[in-house]
């Protein structure tokens, strides 16, 4: 599809490499342009990148009220030769078609949302973050436009991308393990519900959750399943633990749990990593004892935005804690973020 380019005018544009001089916060930059597409009609229509501004929705709008949206996380990296590369965005292109199936919203063309990306980059290139351990996040979304209080799937959409040059997402870098909160109170999906999608309300009904775990000083929830009896995700991260031989665990993926990318590229890479991956249903009674009788001696969340994000302690609503390991970062963990961030920055050779 050909994208039409309407950009600002040049003296309004980055003129020169971003090189920030405080640490990067994550997600809180923009860049000068997004991308965006309409739906109308029964199809996509009108591709455009436009100066990054304010649009304008229908105080109606499906999405604002019924919650019909959907989001990605992607991010690109700045190889040794000093060119842009995106990593692995289709798996995200596929994963929003995916989403957009579980939320009735209509799929569009996986080469489309690739292209899109890429031509976004291309034109903003001077927004990539030169800083250690920076990136730039690209966050397509789609949301529902049609004007209409029925419920029912909207006749219009709107899908964007926007980027945002990025600082690791915690701030302390990959140099201090979180808390994670064990509670039954909060549930993030049920079978049947939206939990494999990347609904934006499954994030709105987290922040509960997540406010809840921070009274506790956690970072955020370990989500278990409606019956209280499997491990699920960490917080909006996928979860994963590791037993003494070097097994890497993650839990099945079910429709309540989203198929993190990070989860599937470190399964793909147990080869390359020397370390066997599985995934299996983990019960929380078995978990917390084989961390008390170290067998299990590290965990943590998988994601794109954190990429590994090792816990040191679980805290549970009685404020008791239960250390994993010896609570500091294990030397699994530490090798799994140094060979994928290594891939991401292409310092090491991807496998073939
Ligand atoms: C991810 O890491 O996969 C995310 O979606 C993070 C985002 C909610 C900031």
């Amino acid at each position: 599809m050909d994208i039409a380019y309407l950009l600002k005018p040049k003296s309004q544009r980055r003129k020169e490499q971003l090189k920030p001089t405080q640490p990067l916060p994550f997600g809180q930059l923009r860049t000068d342009h997004m991308f965006l597409i309409d739906y109308e009609d029964g199809e996509w229509q009108n591709a455009r990148i436009v100066p990054y501004e304010p649009f304008t929705i229908s105080p109606g709008a499906i999405a604002l009220h019924y919650g019909q949206a959907l989001f990605e996380g992607a991010k690109a990296f700045m190889h040794p030769d000093n060119e842009i590369y995106t990593f692995r965005i289709d798996k995200n292109a596929k994963r929003l078609n995916k989403s957009a199936e579980i939320l009735c919203m209509p799929s569009i063309d996986e080469k489309l949302q690739i292209q899109a990306i890429h031509a976004l980059i291309d034109v903003d290139r001077l927004w990539f973050p030169i800083q250690n351990g920076a990136s730039l996040y690209i966050r397509p979304f789609m949301f529902a436009t049609e004007d209409s209080l029925g419920v029912h799937p909207s006749k219009s959409y709107r899908y964007a991308i926007i980027l945002s040059p990025s600082g690791p997402y915690y701030p302390e870098g990959f140099t201090k393990p979180i808390r994670l909160l064990i509670t039954k109170k909060f549930h993030r999906a049920v079978s049947g519900g939206t939990g494999e999608s990347k609904a934006a309300g499954n994030y709105a009904a987290s922040l509960r959750a997540g406010e809840f775990a921070k009274q506790f000083g956690a970072s955020q929830v370990l989500y278990l399943d409606a019956q209280n009896k499997y491990i699920e995700e960490a917080g909006a991260m996928n979860h994963y633990h590791i037993e003494k031989d070097g097994t890497v665990v993650i839990p099945e993926f079910t429709d309540t749990v989203l198929r993190s990318i990070t989860s599937e590229s470190i399964i793909e890479l147990q080869n390359s990593l020397g370390l066997k991956v599985i995934q299996k249903r983990v019960a929380l009674d078995e978990f917390i004892g084989k961390i008390k009788s170290k067998e299990i001696i590290e965990a943590g969340g998988f994601g794109t935005a954190a990429v590994v994000s090792p816990v040191g302690e679980y805290v549970f609503e009685d404020n008791s804690i239960l250390t994993v390991g010896d609570g500091s970062i294990g030397a699994y963990s530490r090798k799994i973020y140094e060979y994928y961030t290594g891939l991401q920055t292409g310092k090491i050779a991807a496998p073939n």
